[in-house]
């Protein structure tokens, strides 16, 4: 009886390939390959192929069979499977430092929150799914390019560009036009040129959080943020991410990981609301 319950309960729960859904192809060594599903479209792939409409309706997780035979399995990828595959202007931030960034900066549901620059789009991608759809994401980027770079990749993986999304095409230290925000993620170069206009915009308990290549530059960050006076909990913070090998008696760390990504800086604003 549970069974059958649970059985009809993972029915029901399918969720079925559509037109417009980003796939991932997975093959047995691993690789991928992606594509944007597309009535009456052809996935190519060493002279065999997989025509869209044949998956088209097809649970997410099924493999399937290309022309002669080779079998892949069919996902809608994750957001991190989706972000380092997706096309790039501007380098991501990986996902073992977005996944610390959310909870680092405390991105919660209904939050407002701004980012610079907006990039490739990944970590907006991993914003907007932690604010939800009463939150909103103000994102500043100062080449349009990126933005539209980004605003594709964002679309592809939600359906179409969320309306809780705000975007502006400006150079943020010319000046930041929100107030009351609840949360900060920066992601360019000098975010010390900021902490001035981002105490001014971040609600007194707003968090603010850098994310930054070298070290010389959280240090600048810091100093900058002691130096304001609106801020409290600085701290500097950095992700080592080492996954496993496991086959049989073999069982250790993989030998390569990826050693350096960045650093994360983070810092609470305080009430009173006058800087120095
Ligand atoms: C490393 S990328 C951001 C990547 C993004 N976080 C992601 O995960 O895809 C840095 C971005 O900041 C933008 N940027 C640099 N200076 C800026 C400024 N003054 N105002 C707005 N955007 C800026 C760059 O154009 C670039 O797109």
């Amino acid at each position: 009886m549970i069974q059958t319950m649970a059985h009809n309960e993972a029915q029901h729960r399918m969720r079925l390939f559509q037109i417009g859904d980003p796939v991932h192809l997975i093959d047995l060594k691993g690789r991928t390959y992606t594509f944007e599903l597309k009535e009456g479209a052809r996935f190519q792939h060493s002279g065999e192929f997989l025509t869209h409409n044949d998956l088209i309706g097809q649970p997410d997780g099924t493999i399937v069979a290309l022309t002669r035979g080779t079998r892949l399995l069919a996902v809608l990828p994750t957001l991190s499977e989706y972000v380092l595959k997706m096309p790039r202007g501007a380098q991501i931030i990986y996902p073992k430092d977005i996944a610390v960034i959310l909870l680092w900066a405390d991105i919660y549901p209904g939050a407002a929150v701004l980012e610079t620059g907006i990039g490739s789009g990944a970590l907006t991608l991993g914003l907007l799914r932690a604010v939800g759809e009463t939150g909103r994401v103000i994102s500043y980027e100062i080449r349009e390019d990126f933005l539209q770079r980004a605003e594709k990749n964002i679309a592809l993986y939600l359906g179409k560009l969320p309306p809780n999304l705000l975007t502006r095409l400006k150079d943020i230290y010319e000046g930041i036009e929100e107030r009351g925000l609840d949360r900060m993620v920066f992601d360019l170069p000098e975010p010390w040129r900021l902490v001035g206009s981002a105490g001014d915009a971040l609600r007194p308990g707003g968090i603010l959080l850098s994310y930054l290549p070298t070290i010389l530059q959280s240090s600048q960050l810091t100093e900058a943020l002691h130096k304001d006076g609106r801020f409290s909990q600085i701290e500097t913070i950095e992700t080592l991410l080492r996954s496993w090998h496991i086959e049989g008696m073999s069982i250790r760390p993989d030998h390569r990981m990826v050693a350096h990504t960045g650093f994360i800086t983070s810092a609470r604003r305080i009430f009173p609301a006058s800087a120095g």
